[in-house]
């Protein structure tokens, strides 16, 4: 019922839970001194002897403004405790996900790490706030109250006493029950959640093929499943409670009896039976009300297993070396295999120069992306060599990698906001200037000066831009970053055939003083490469320049004589038309 982990990840909570139960603790002290009070008020009236007004006005107005702030003060110590909870627990999941990296998706899923976040977080909130001092007070609460009814009539305080620790057995019997219960409905919670960033995210592709209809009612079959094990929850709470309940004031009925049955036999004054009847209830109050955080703990327990799963996550190997300036990227005898089964880079070996444009060729799927992924850092399990300078990319950290070198691809991602918001990210210092230069040599200053400019809004991921339009933009956000390495990974592949050729001019400019791979199916855009590599089915099977490769590689002779073919029969086409 305690969680030592929960304890260690929060350790100022302790301090604001013993707060808590001591503000509790007055509490119950001042109901103490109004029921005494008010038990001989009534005794006195009934029994028609005198009674110390003074006295007992003065107890019943300490009590009554004694419950009032303690109540109010527990209340806020307890807030902190959650506020705390909260904060905290947030940080760690966020610094993990920091640590793990791009990579944090391997292990759990986006919409995961947002519910925990959220509303796995607020349950752990109930967990310290309220459950934890509760759990003590609950212990406490009873044991001060035999000390007080004990020297009155022992019978009752010891029937009192020993019928509290049934709710727990309860709660424990229950608990049982529910940890599996609820651990399906974060499971299904999670999935329901996952699959709808997913289906929503991908709407427009469910559409175009009509499937829309189809995950429509996978939706609402998980849905349904949801709502089941959300009842079962409901369900055993509720049923949970009842029992409770009955144990409670069955306890209580319990200790009245004997208190009256005291009284018939004589052992015990009307004054004392009053304060038994009145007290007796507080016996079970704490650990009843104890049993209905319980639930919402247990919601909070099975969160806090996932969040801990989340942050028992090995951190990837601390990464700290800094590329020296100059230094220029380079694989040796590179293999690589995503799942571990298959390879698909097998011996690989380039490299890519300081300064100048260097390539690298070959058809869809024989590993040119994975190349530009293993240099930029995206994946570790390299055998051989994969180096920026003399520092093994694995080895630098994340930051200066990508200070360092910049990737262009297909799809770069594009921010809601302005042009300018989204090219201020490459380059925070960035003048107007500088923004057009980049726009004008990624061929985007001539739509953009028929819009609003650089103040131009983009909706989210650009999507009233074209495909060609978004893909310019983040060439220029990428010009602006002022790297030292430039990859361009099929950067053109939407856009026309002559702005791409006026597009790669810049590029070929750009690698007059910076280092750029150009990663690209069409050939042409590569001839003028200081080095090309061909790649074919994850081996490189030639090297050096357009001329060198078409005497000497017969695999890029093939590749360029079947675009050539292509394009003629294109040019032919356009003319005939
Ligand atoms: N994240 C991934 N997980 C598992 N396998 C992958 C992953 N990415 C790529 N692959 C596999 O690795 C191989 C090489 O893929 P890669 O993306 O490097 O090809 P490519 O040459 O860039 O192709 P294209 O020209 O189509 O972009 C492919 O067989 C692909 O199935
Ligand atoms: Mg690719």
């Amino acid at each position: 019922m305690m969680d030592k982990r929960l304890l260690a990840l929060v350790p100022n909570a302790m301090r604001h839970v013993l707060m808590t139960v001591m503000w509790q603790f007055v509490g119950l002290v001042a109901n103490v001194c109004f029921v005494w009070a008010a038990s001989s008020v009534l005794a006195s009236l009934v029994e028609g002897t005198d009674v110390q007004t003074m006295t007992c006005g003065v107890l019943i107005a300490l009590g009554l403004a004694g419950r009032t702030v303690s109540a109010r003060m527990a209340q806020r110590v307890s807030f902190e405790a959650s506020a705390d909870v909260k904060r905290i627990t947030r940080r760690r999941i966020y610094e993990k996900l920091l640590r793990l990296g791009p990579h944090y998706a391997d292990d759990i899923a986006t919409a995961e790490v947002v519910q925990l976040s959220v509303e796995g977080c607020d349950q752990l909130e109930t967990y310290f706030g309220q459950y934890l001092p509760q759990l003590f007070y609950s212990v406490l609460a009873p044991l001060a109250l035999f000390a007080v009814v004990a020297p009155i009539c022992p019978p009752a305080a010891v029937v009192l006493l020993v019928c509290v620790p049934l709710i727990p057995v309860v709660i424990v019997i229950i608990q049982k029950i529910a940890k599996r219960i609820l651990a399906k409905y974060w499971d299904q919670y999670a999935a329901l959640g996952d699959n709808f960033l997913e289906n929503l995210q991908g709407l427009s592709t469910l559409k175009i093929y009509g499937a829309d209809a189809a995950r429509h009612e996978q939706m609402n079959r998980e849905a349904e499943h949801f709502r089941e094990v959300t009842m079962a929850v409901l369900s055993m709470q509720l049923n949970s409670i009842i029992v409770m309940d009955i144990v409670a004031l069955g306890g209580a009925a319990a200790g009245i009896s004997v208190a009256i049955f005291a009284v018939a036999r004589g052992s015990v004054d009307l004054f004392g039976a009053i304060l038994i009847a009145l007290l007796s209830a507080d016996f079970f109050i704490p650990m009843r009300q104890l049993g209905s955080y319980f639930h919402v703990a247990m919601n909070g327990m099975a969160a806090a297993d996932k969040i801990f799963r989340l942050l028992e996550l090995p951190d990837p190997a601390e990464r700290t070396e800094t590329p020296a300036s100059g230094a220029h990227f380079s694989m040796r005898d590179a293999s690589f295999s995503y799942d571990g089964e298959r390879e698909v880079l097998h011996h690989v070996s380039i490299d890519v120069p300081a300064v100048g444009l260097t390539a690298v060729v070959g058809e869809s799927g024989s590993g040119k992306s994975t190349i530009a992924t293993l240099l930029t850092g995206g994946e570790d399990g390299y055998t051989g060599s994969v180096c920026l300078g003399d520092a093994q990319v694995r080895d630098i950290a994340r930051t200066s990698l990508a200070r360092y070198a910049t990737t262009v691809e297909t799809a770069s991602f594009l921010f809601q906001g302005t042009v300018r918001d989204n090219l201020a990210l490459a380059n925070p210092e960035a003048t107007d200037e500088q923004m057009w230069k980049a726009l004008g040599v990624a061929a985007l200053a001539d739509y953009l000066r028929t819009q609003e400019g650089l103040d131009t809004r983009l909706e989210a991921q650009a999507a009233n831009l074209s495909g060609g339009q978004r893909q310019r933009l983040a060439l220029a956000r990428a010009l602006l970053a002022q790297s030292s390495v430039y990859i361009f990974d099929e950067a053109t592949s939407n856009i026309d055939v002559e702005s791409e050729e006026h597009i790669m001019e810049a590029v070929q400019a750009l690698a007059r003083y910076k280092a750029v791979l150009v990663i690209s199916h069409r050939l042409a855009n590569v001839v003028g490469a200081q080095r090309i590599y061909v790649l074919d089915h994850g081996s490189v099977v030639g090297e050096g320049t357009h001329g060198e490769l078409l005497e000497s590689c017969p695999r890029y002779r093939e590749l360029w004589d079947a675009q050539r073919s292509l394009e003629q029969y294109g040019e032919v086409r356009h003319e005939e038309n």
